[in-house]
């Protein structure tokens, strides 16, 4: 591509990537804004307390939600008495199942396109009871305070069923393949027992992850109000046009007549999808006439908003006396609701890890009276390499391999179960330079060696890795002034990952301008495209979908200029932005500024709107990220306390947007890594189905005393195939960590701990 390389050799930003197996010229340009670290354009507004978040919209005559839960899993309301309820000060409305407006039950997330309800159960529409927690009542009232008042005032009982709330009682009763993606997670190449019982060396082992809760730290939230039959919700949100549809769904109404906007929300992680709340407010706010906010308790978002599921996994290794693979097992089991769609697909990651002769990779479901899991952070990848890591720690400590080498020396040349060609892998680069950075060659291979005082000090490693997405559904409208200002439309998600920032960088490396003459407008349903933040994938989905759309700028811009314009006669494979204004790729003294373009068309603006290009890219290729990560843990010797003193992510993800906010990603990945090695735990009551840790005091995360210095290196190779170069790096940081802790403590002390969280009881 000739024009790209020399476009690239002047900083000029071409703009014919379009079909999904065309390289970006993009890949190719070191010049200009992208890569660069930007601080977060919506920092300075949320620091300040000017960032308007869900529950923080104000209307005139706003009322204010609470909810009662049920305390039992499966059964029956028998009564429910709300008259002292009703009674109390500022109550604006009771709503029960005896009340409640008719709806549909919400379109559960992945069975349709913009379906992105986490249940698909029905919404206050009867008596029954489906899991411990189910919403039974909503209170309105003039204040939050009387709305909970008012609540602790509902006197309701129950007639219990049977229900399955043990694990294992639910395994007994039998469990099912799950299914992921339209496919079942089952994947058998060879005969991977027999290999394995052949195999010179081999480990076999199990490994176990409990629930977990999400924990974001804006609880969720919305703001709601109707306006005849159109329906407004301020959510905090990572889908809006597919709530705004899903909405649509449940009350019968045209998916136009519902407006859902999002423009600030404090974390997702893959529960802020639609979940009852939003339809209860909506309900609540119609059977009032009143408008509506609902915020979720901590304890609510526990009740009511799903987590991770717990994993059982077996990994078996069976390998030559060198050490390559011969066969990889991963199989087990997930609990998982009726009402759900999300079995913890645990094996994603090990389909593609390392190069071997056979597979045997399942996962099984078993069925619990239980609120419905879903998404968090890596679902699948997050778990499953926990399980896949420390085996193979395991199987390097028995070959007497060092663990990197173990894991280089199985590096595949292309996908080992898919059989497509890797676009871009070069995850033996990051972990040669992680090594050396991390100083690597002092970890003692026999473990208990080191210590200082009463603490052991041990070194681990471990692959990370998450997948390159990106869905269908990507457009933008870009709105271009005389002035030369860009306004980028798309309805997309910002919750706090600089979503904004990266891509006014994009566009205005696109078109030729600087940051301060881009504005990037996203987090609205009436925007255009159908952009999921989630799967790690929105930046190359708004990625591709603004490219196309420069592409139609620049078509429609030399449509304007005209046969007198410097650029006359160009095509726009042969054009691109460059100084506020266009010129050619092969010669960029042939240049036209925006203003004198449309000045001499009589415009004050040109607008264009343009669907990104379909993924075909992930046709032809195997695409990854990938991290090395390492971790030097202190284990007390008396205490059984670990400490994390130094955690290294080596990561290979593509070209890299902005090194700051990609350097918080990787970070905030493997804090929550941290949190799943050492003690987050959903306290699940087996005997009924209660979860009994419902707050921060008592379900713990990672704080500050917790999480130690950081280190985030990146080698920035772009991927041919992917636009702007770039792959996800939202979930990769939580990918490997828990692995990583658990290889350092076993080589701190020597005790090989395969259940999660990593607590000090284990280490007694
Ligand atoms: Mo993520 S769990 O795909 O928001």
């Amino acid at each position: 591509n000739n024009a790209g390389t020399l476009a690239a050799a002047v900083g000029l930003a071409a703009n014919s990537w379009g079909q999904g197996e065309r390289p970006d010229p993009l890949n190719r340009h070191k010049h200009g804004l992208v890569g660069t670290s930007i601080s977060r354009i919506d920092g300075p507004l949320k620091v300040q307390g000017k960032a308007t978040f869900a529950a923080e919209f104000l209307m005139e005559g706003l009322t204010y939600a609470s909810l009662v839960f049920s305390t039992i899993a499966k059964g029956r309301i028998a009564t429910l008495d709300a008259s002292a309820a009703e009674a109390a000060p500022g109550v604006v409305l009771v709503m029960t199942y005896k009340d409640a407006p008719l709806m549909k039950p919400m379109p559960l997330f992945m069975t349709a396109e913009k379906a992105a309800g986490g249940d698909n159960l029905p919404i206050m529409q009867d008596d029954q009871i489906h899991w411990n927690g189910q919403p039974i009542a909503l209170i309105l009232a003039e204040t939050q305070e009387q709305a909970d008042y008012a609540s602790s005032l509902i006197h309701a009982t129950f007639e219990a069923e049977p229900s399955v709330t043990d694990f294992e009682d639910a395994k007994r009763q039998g469990t099912k393949t799950g299914e992921f993606g339209g496919g079942p997670l089952k994947l058998d190449i060879g005969d991977a027992e027999a290999a394995l019982n052949q195999a010179a060396v081999s480990i076999d082992a199990e490994y176990s992850t409990p629930r977990h809760s999400h924990n974001a730290i804006e609880p969720h939230a919305a703001t709601v109000v109707w306006d005849g039959d159109s329906l407004v919700v301020h959510d905090a949100s990572q889908a809006v046009v597919h709530t705004a549809w899903s909405l649509s769904s449940v009350f019968g109404i045209d998916e136009g007549q519902v407006h859902v906007t999002s423009p600030y929300v404090g974390g997702g992680f893959g529960s802020k999808t639609l979940w009852q709340h939003q339809v209860l407010g909506a309900a609540a706010s119609k059977l009032s006439g009143r408008p509506v906010r609902i915020t979720l308790s901590r304890e609510g978002v526990y009740r009511m908003v799903g987590g991770r599921s717990q994993t059982e996994q077996r990994v078996a290794l069976g390998a030559d006396q060198d050490g390559h693979l011969k066969a990889i097992i991963h199989t087990g089991v997930v609990a998982m609701s009726r009402q759900n769609a999300l079995p913890e697909p645990f094996i994603l990651a090990t389909r593609g890890a390392y190069a071997a002769e056979s597979f045997k990779l399942h996962v099984e479901v078993a069925q619990l009276d239980m609120l419905a899991n879903t998404f968090m952070r890596a679902p699948g990848e997050a778990v499953g390499t926990f399980g896949l890591e420390c085996a193979m720690d395991e199987l390097a400590d028995k070959l007497g391999i060092d663990p990197v080498e173990l894991r280089i020396l199985n590096e595949p040349d292309k996908h080992p179960t898919e059989g497509k060609p890797f676009s871009s892998r070069n995850i033996v680069e990051a972990w040669r330079t992680g090594a050396q950075r991390f100083g690597w060659a002092k970890r003692s291979a026999k473990p208990a060696a080191i210590r200082d005082g009463d603490w052991l000090i041990g070194m681990g490693c471990a692959t990370g890795t998450y997948p390159y997405y990106r869905m269908p559904g990507g457009a933008a409208r870009i709105t271009l002034t005389r002035e030369g200002h860009a306004r980028v439309e798309i309805a997309a998600h910002e919750m706090g990952m600089g979503t904004a920032t990266a891509h006014v960088q994009v566009t205005a490396d696109r078109l030729g301008l600087t940051a301060d003459q881009v504005t990037f407008s996203y987090g609205d349903s009436k925007m255009p495209g159908a952009v999921l933040a989630g799967g790690s994938q929105q930046t190359a989905s708004i990625g591709a979908a603004i490219v196309a759309a420069q592409h139609a700028l620049v078509t429609q811009l030399l449509i304007l200029a005209g046969n007198s314009s410097p650029l006359a006669g160009l095509k726009p494979e042969e054009v691109g932005g460059l100084n506020g204004g266009l010129a050619e790729l092969a010669n960029p003294g042939r240049h036209e500024s925006y203003a004198s373009i449309l000045g001499r068309a009589g415009r004050d603006e040109v607008a264009v709107q343009q669907d990104a290009p379909p993924p075909l890219e992930l046709q032809n290729w195997s695409m990854h990220s990938y991290g090395a990560m390492f971790c030097e843990a202190r284990v007390n010797a008396i205490t059984g306390e670990t400490r994390i003193s130094r955690f290294l992510g080596s990561f290979d993800c593509g070209r890299i947007l902005n090194a700051k906010t990609a350097a918080s990603q990787f970070r905030g990945g493997i804090i929550m890594g941290l949190g799943l090695a050492l003690m987050e735990e959903t306290q699940f009551d087996s005997r009924n189905g209660r979860i009994m840790n419902p707050s921060l005091a008592d379900y713990h995360v990672p704080a500050h005393m917790d999480v130690p210095e950081i280190d985030v290196i990146w080698n920035d190779i772009p991927d041919p195939h992917t636009p702007m170069g770039a792959h996800g790096i939202g979930e990769i940081g939580i990918t490997g960590t828990a692995a990583a802790v658990a290889n350092a403590v076993f080589n701190a002390t020597g005790k090989r701990v395969r259940e999660l969280p990593l607590t000090l009881d284990k280490l007694m």
